[in-house]
């Protein structure tokens, strides 16, 4: 397949993409200098974006600018409709946009989570790379990354990296 349905996501040790209250402050115990962790490259392998409803108004909150206005960004809701300036409000099924996206030519999609968007498109055994870094810290609650509840799916290492922050970036391709 060419366009790969790809997850890029920051995980505690315990398995939290965000602490109590979204905090992602822990996040920052890996930050270094002149280090984005392959973000960069990363990013540029892709052209379509997709985020839950949640995770928009959190990177809205960041003060930064939307870090996508290049990319066509589709935000997953049953709340809002229609388009801002950033983003396409998505309120239909999650495979069928896939497949609308996945049927046209294009670079690959970024999944950029949460963690109920990325449980959506694994019930749907939609996702094809998960890039994950873990981070060197226990959040003891939050949200978790993997949901309970879903079937087996086998995966391939495709990569692993350890950096001198502690983060250990672990590439796994499903295995189908
Ligand atoms: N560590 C990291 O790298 C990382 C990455 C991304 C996000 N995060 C964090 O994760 C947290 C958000 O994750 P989350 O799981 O709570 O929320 P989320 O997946 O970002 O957003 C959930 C919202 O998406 C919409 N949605 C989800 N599935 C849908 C479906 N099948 N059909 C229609 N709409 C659907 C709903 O929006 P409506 O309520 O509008 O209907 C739902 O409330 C934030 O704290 C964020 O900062 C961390």
């Amino acid at each position: 397949m060419d366009r790969k349905v790809i997850v890029f996501i920051a995980m505690s040790a315990d398995g939290f993409i965000a602490g109590p209250d979204d905090d992602l402050s822990w996040l920052s115990v890996v930050e270094t200098p002149g280090e984005d962790y392959g973000y960069g490259d990363f990013i540029q392998t892709v052209d379509t974006v997709i985020m839950g409803r949640k995770t928009y108004d959190k990177v809205l909150t960041f003060g930064t600018g939307f870090p996508h206005k290049e990319r066509k960004c589709f935000v997953v809701t049953r709340t809002r409709a229609g388009k801002d300036e950033n983003v396409e409000y998505y309120n239909g099924q999650l495979p069928h946009l896939i497949a609308l996206l996945q049927s046209q030519e294009g670079k690959h999609i970024f999944c950029d989570g949460g963690s109920e968007v990325i449980s959506e498109l694994m019930n749907h055994d939609l996702i094809d790379r998960f890039i994950i870094s873990i981070i060197p810290v226990f959040l003891g609650s939050g949200t978790l990354l993997f949901r309970n509840g879903r079937t087996r799916q086998n995966l391939r290492l495709q990569q692993s990296t350890t950096f001198p922050s502690g983060l250990i970036q672990i590439s796994y391709d499903r295995e189908r």
